[in-house]
């Protein structure tokens, strides 16, 4: 089948000759691949196509009238491509093709060539958005589901305040966030409000927490072990942890498959939640490892006081121990987003002076990139954990998230800068 943009006279004719009878199978992409004024949230695509999973598209096409300059229609197709993350995307008239690209939100015109030179160039054209390639690059790349460990190896730094305060910020912006604690301690588990019983004989917990989707032989899937978390007004799922979690590190770390299982779960849902916020016990052991093996990036939360830095180099050679099991499973090295300065004085001495010598440590002597946000050491932080109601008689704990709990505090505008920060860091603003 050749292809003769002479006999494309109206936008009907790029659309059945170019697009359906020559592009789409020269691809790959066979007529199960493909959909044709395809509708997705508002927008009504020309022609899409998938590579290997049906709820996400990988390309867009645009076809145009012969007449019309495709330049006048690129707004229109980058307004596709951003608003749906779709990552390529072709615009048309028959005459010409143009071939776009959206790399972290900056979608930029990777190829072109003219309608009659298209034979010529088909191979190229296959090679960068064929169907064999598409789905090769994204199952190397992932999904856009990105996972963020939470992780520092001294407690008390803020980590978990963190977590479930950052996991609001993103759900508010509109992002399906799901939180896993796999801290023993539990103290996420606490604070997202999952730990709603007044006595452990009313332990709703010790059945399905998040030993259970790691366990050997019938382990759970994420989706079974997750629960709707009613700390913040905006929906968060929550993977619970529990003190029993302790327990059963020795029978776990029998198994070597279980440092690469979470990564494993998590596959299932990635097209359900836009970030995995994973909170982390203050050690070196089986569960700090599974975050930095599971994770996409990493957030150092770090209250820098002296043995908070001194920590850093422990968190170093963690990293690069975890970085080794990684390459073993063929994953890249986890991104460092940087130390996160938490639980800073608002002292305007210290923020002059001592702040300013400690962050300076953490790059030079620990070399380590400092987050441009800070989270400070404020009160309605600490309290909005620690709100309770009673109910009948008893006081039942009843933990808010800070946008709930204080809209308009300084703190909601530090989490919100810190959100900000990290999607752009993660190609997800
Ligand atoms: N920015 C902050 N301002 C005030 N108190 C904080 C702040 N961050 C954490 N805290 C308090 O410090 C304690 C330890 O914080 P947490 O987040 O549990 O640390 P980690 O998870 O690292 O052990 C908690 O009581 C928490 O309420
Ligand atoms: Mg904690």
């Amino acid at each position: 089948m050749k292809f003769d943009p002479s006999l494309c006279h109206n936008e009907r004719e790029v659309e059945s000759k170019l697009i359906v009878s020559y592009l789409l199978p020269k691809l790959g992409y066979s007529i199960d691949l493909w959909r044709q004024e395809h509708k997705l949230n508002r927008f009504r695509l020309d022609f899409s196509a998938y590579s290997h999973s049906e709820t996400t598209t990988d390309i867009v096409f645009e076809a145009k009238h012969p007449d019309r300059n495709l330049n006048d229609h690129f707004q229109q197709l980058k307004e596709y491509m951003l608003e749906l993350q779709i990552p390529y995307g072709m615009l048309t008239n028959g005459k010409e093709i143009i071939i776009y690209k959206n790399t972290n939100n900056n979608v930029q015109r990777i190829f072109s060539c003219w309608g009659r030179k298209i034979e010529e160039n088909i191979g190229k054209i296959k090679s960068l958005i064929g169907k064999e390639t598409l789905a090769r690059e994204i199952k190397s790349t992932g999904h856009n589901m990105k996972i963020i460990a939470v992780y520092h190896n001294k407690g008390g730094v803020g980590k978990t305040t963190t977590v479930v305060n950052l996991a609001a910020t993103f759900s508010k912006m509109g992002k399906r966030v799901l939180v896993i604690d796999l801290d023993s301690q539990a103290n996420c588990t606490f604070a997202t409000g999952l730990v709603n019983f007044g006595d452990e004989e009313k332990d709703n917990l010790k059945g399905s927490y998040v030993y259970h989707v790691l366990k050997t032989r019938q382990a759970a899937s994420i989706k079974e072990v997750a629960r709707k978390s009613h700390f913040s007004s905006h929906e968060i799922d929550v993977v619970p942890s529990h003190i029993l979690l302790m327990k059963v590190e020795d029978e776990l770390n029998q198994y070597d498959y279980v440092k690469g299982l979470l990564f494993k779960k998590l596959e299932a849902v990635k097209d359900e939640y836009d970030i995995v916020i994973i909170d982390t016990p203050p050690s070196l052991n089986l569960y700090a490892k599974l975050a930095l093996i599971t994770s996409n990036y990493l957030l150092i939360p770090s209250d820098l006081k002296p043995f908070a830095n001194e920590g850093l180099e422990n968190v170093r050679d963690f990293i690069e121990d975890n970085n080794e099991f990684r390459d073993m499973m063929g994953r890249g090295p986890i991104e460092v987003l940087g130390v996160l300065p938490t639980k800073i004085s608002t002292n305007a001495r210290f923020i002059q002076g001592t702040l300013q010598k400690r962050l300076a440590s953490v790059s030079q002597r620990y070399k380590f990139e400092v987050m441009n946000s800070i989270i400070f050491e404020r009160d309605d932080l600490a309290k909005c954990t620690e709100q309770t109601v009673q109910i009948d008689d008893v006081e039942v704990s009843e933990p808010r998230s800070i946008v709930d709990f204080k809209s308009n505090s300084k703190s909601v505008g530090e989490f919100e800068k810190l959100a900000a920060e990290i999607l752009e860091k993660i190609g997800l603003s």
